[in-house]
């Protein structure tokens, strides 16, 4: 296969969705796929995990560092610039294989053509670090002044989050570091150049820019090529420091571009081992699966012990940089099957997240934990009361995300039984997942309700996964995510000696375990849980079937604005059943085992046509219950749209007058599952993995490996032959 994202040409409006596309990232750091000479008008960002700033009134963001990528040219006194939009050929490329970026521009001057190639990435071995090289060539004897080093001057959606930002030069290294504004702490960047000329520069500060400035004149038609590494640390890693980064400068001084982009190859290539899916007989296919694999790979925190990834990945500050039930419910599953430390790195923070859970639940009146909705440090709820902005009045609108989304909490659970189900290592439930689990299973008790004259309970006035309906009652996937979560607590409370003598008499000595255990295994067993009508349809809440039920087009052909948002309180589907995103077929996919076909199949063929696909989550969903429902040629294109959420353009970016553009995880982890657990058919028993695919038209085998219980196999498909091969 080739691993390799080309794009050739330039188009001014195409900037962002390419630097999205041309991501490379480790997990500590995002660097957008900018053009090296790009300003904070083109948004290049070089994307920090878990450091966020507020400043006033305005949304808590992640930080972007100052920008090291920073360099441009002038040629001739003429500046360079690729966002003019002047050049004779340009073309990116995305080596996927191994993270690496690379550009080539050429430029027709009045007196011959000047050509820049560069190349760049996010090391992973080092993740503080990120190396670059940058050549130029003219085929004359061209005077070029060559300028790289620090832009100060970030993209920032809700800044400017650095309260004073001083720029130094230490022995010929320039350094850059911010103080942020609320909570100030220090974000520290360094740089160093190594070059193939005679390397005298003068270091130029001016307007909140720290430069090298190279004056050289060219001979004809030869490479001038500068190698720069560039070290970012904030005063919140745990474990590094300013030595640390010296010394990641000094190796790079020695040892140059090509040694790290060595050590950069193999470390990919230890990642593709297990975690590549190969695919006969759709080259299109198992590219862009593979892709949307790189992605999830260049935002793992491998780094970390604790920490989780965010909607958009690390492509910038849409979103908040906060974390929201993507995780558990499409990110995991990649990270599980083929990474589990990654798997445990990402629900550890949730478990450490918990005291910011049980605050939100007691601030509500409520008991347990209520997780956030858009989860930042510490587990502080991102989320606004007003996290939509009306595009008729430009005022913020209420909405009720944060509020009412309550599935939220489930499906932390649900990340945490799983990882414990699939690697049988239930070291995470003993450290911080039982209390977890117990809480969350306390918040749903405390939101039970019972009519008068009613048998069974409910949960009234919340937001299921379509966010366009809001503040319904009984909503189907929420009762049921519920239902599983009390389940699981009553289980653990009923078996706590298996999980050992400190783990046992710890949750003894902070719940009464009996009457906990009861109460919620009573809640489970009668909590309401709409069931199939004589269609076999399930209703998404209570009165949802009596609603309007017209086509998206109608809906759509009432928009009065085309950013207008569709949900809420005057929104074009809210008294509709045009839903944003897979609801009730999100919860039949969860619980295929306890429908018959004709159920599965009558709901999706119900939803589908109702459905606008608002979300990247949604497509996910649709193509794995088809994948139950044995219709694989139906999956196929919602699997496609998955794959390529981030290499083709038509991603939603606005909701209301928000800009919500970013990489897509959450898709990417929905494709890997379509793939792997929907095609694939793969899922596992207490006794190891069972494999049962159902490849789609064109697929003629297919080959991977997981993880389960410890072990490691190695799955070919080869049409209707399986193997399942367990690997040392
Ligand atoms: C979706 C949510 C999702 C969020 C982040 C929203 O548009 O409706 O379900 O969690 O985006 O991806």
């Amino acid at each position: 296969m080739n691993w390799e994202v080309l794009q050739k040409g330039f188009k001014k409006e195409q900037i962002t969705a390419l630097e999205n596309r041309f991501l490379v990232g480790n997990g500590y750091l995002g660097v957008r796929g900018a053009l090296e000479e790009y300003t904070a008008e083109e948004l290049p960002a070089v994307n920090l995990a878990g450091i966020f700033d507020q400043v006033g009134d305005a949304w808590r963001e992640p930080i972007n560092a100052p920008n090291g990528i920073y360099t441009y040219i002038c040629v001739d006194g003429k500046t360079l610039l690729a966002q003019d939009g002047e050049m004779k050929e340009h073309e990116m490329r995305l080596d996927f294989r191994h993270g690496i970026c690379h550009r080539k521009t050429v430029w027709k001057t009045e007196r011959g053509e000047v050509t820049v190639t560069s190349e760049r990435f996010a090391d992973h071995e080092n993740v503080h670090r990120i190396a670059m090289r940058y050549t130029v060539r003219a085929d004359f004897h061209a005077e070029v002044e060559l300028f790289t080093g620090i832009d100060g001057h970030m993209w920032e959606i809700n800044g400017p989050h650095f309260d004073s930002l001083a720029g130094r030069c230490e022995n010929g290294r320039l350094v850059m570091e911010g103080v942020t504004h609320e909570k100030g702490a220090t974000v520290c960047v360094e740089e160093t150049v190594r070059a193939d000329f005679p390397k005298e520069s003068k270091t130029e500060e001016a307007d909140r820019r720290l430069m090298h400035h190279f004056s050289l004149v060219t001979e004809k038609d030869r490479d001038y090529t500068i190698e720069k590494a560039i070290v970012v640390f904030t005063s919140q890693d745990d474990d590094f420091s300013k030595a640390q980064a010296d010394e990641l400068l000094d190796s790079f001084e020695r040892e140059g571009y090509e040694a790290a982009k060595r050590v950069q190859e193999a470390s990919w290539e230890e990642i593709w081992k297990y975690g590549a899916v190969e695919i006969d007989g759709d080259e299109d296919a198992m590219k862009a699966l593979n892709y949307s694999l790189y992605h999830l790979q260049s935002i793992a925190p491998r780094h970390a012990k604790s920490m989780s990834i965010p909607a958009r990945g690390l492509s910038g500050q849409t979103y908040k940089g906060a974390v929201f039930w993507d995780t558990e419910m499409f990110i995991l599953d990649y990270f599980l099957f083929t990474r589990p430390a990654v798997a445990h790195t990402l629900l550890r923070y949730r478990v450490d997240t918990l005291s910011g859970a049980i605050k939100k639940a007691k601030d509500y009146g409520l008991d347990g934990a209520f997780y956030a909705w858009e989860s930042q440090e510490g587990g502080y709820d991102a989320c606004s009361d007003y996290n939509v902005t009306d595009v008729f009045t430009g005022r913020p609108m209420r909405t009720f995300f944060k509020d009412k989304q309550i599935h939220i909490s489930a499906a932390i659970v649900y990340g945490i039984m799983r990882y414990t189900k699939i690697t049988g290592d239930d070291s995470l439930l003993k450290e911080g997942g039982l209390k977890t689990v117990i809480e969350c299973a306390k918040f749903y008790y405390s939101l039970l309700l019972k009519r008068v004259a009613g048998t069974e309970y409910e949960l009234h006035d919340v937001i299921g996964p379509d966010e366009y309906h809001e503040r319904v009652n009984n909503n189907g996937y929420t009762n049921r995510m519920a239902k599983m979560t009390l389940q699981s607590a009553a289980d653990i409370l009923n078996n706590l000696d298996s999980y050992g003598k400190d783990a046992a008499e710890s949750i003894s000595a902070l719940y009464p375990v009996k009457e906990l255990a009861g109460k919620f295994a009573d809640a489970a067993e009668n909590l309401y849980i709409p069931e199939p009508g004589d269609d076999n349809v399930i209703e998404q809440f209570d009165g949802y079937r009596k609603l309007e039920d017209c086509s998206i087009d109608t809906v759509r052909s009432r928009l009065l604005h085309e950013k207008e948002y569709w949900g809420g309180a005057y929104g074009v589907a809210t008294h509709t059943q045009v839903i944003k995103q897979a609801d009730v077929v999100a919860m039949l996919n969860l619980y295929s085992d306890e429908y018959p076909p004709e159920v599965l199949k009558a709901n999706w063929d119900y939803y589908e046509p109702r459905t606008e696909h608002g979300s990247s989550l949604s497509a996910s969903m649709y193509a794995m219950l088809a994948c139950k429902c044995g219709m694989p040629q139906k999956a196929y294109p919602f699997f496609i749209k998955s794959a390529k959420a981030d290499l083709v353009e038509g991603g939603k970016e606005w909701a209301g007058l928000i800009y919500i553009g970013g990489t897509h995880p959450a898709a990417a982890g929905g494709a890997y599952m379509i793939a792997v657990e929907g095609f694939g058919g793969v899922s596992f028993a207490e006794n190891g993995i069972r494999v049962n695919p159902r490849l789609p038209g064109d697929w003629s085998g297919m080959r991977f490996y997981v993880c389960s219980g410890g072990e490691r196999y190695y799955v070919n498909i080869s049409g209707e032959d399986v193997k399942v091969e367990k690997i040392d």
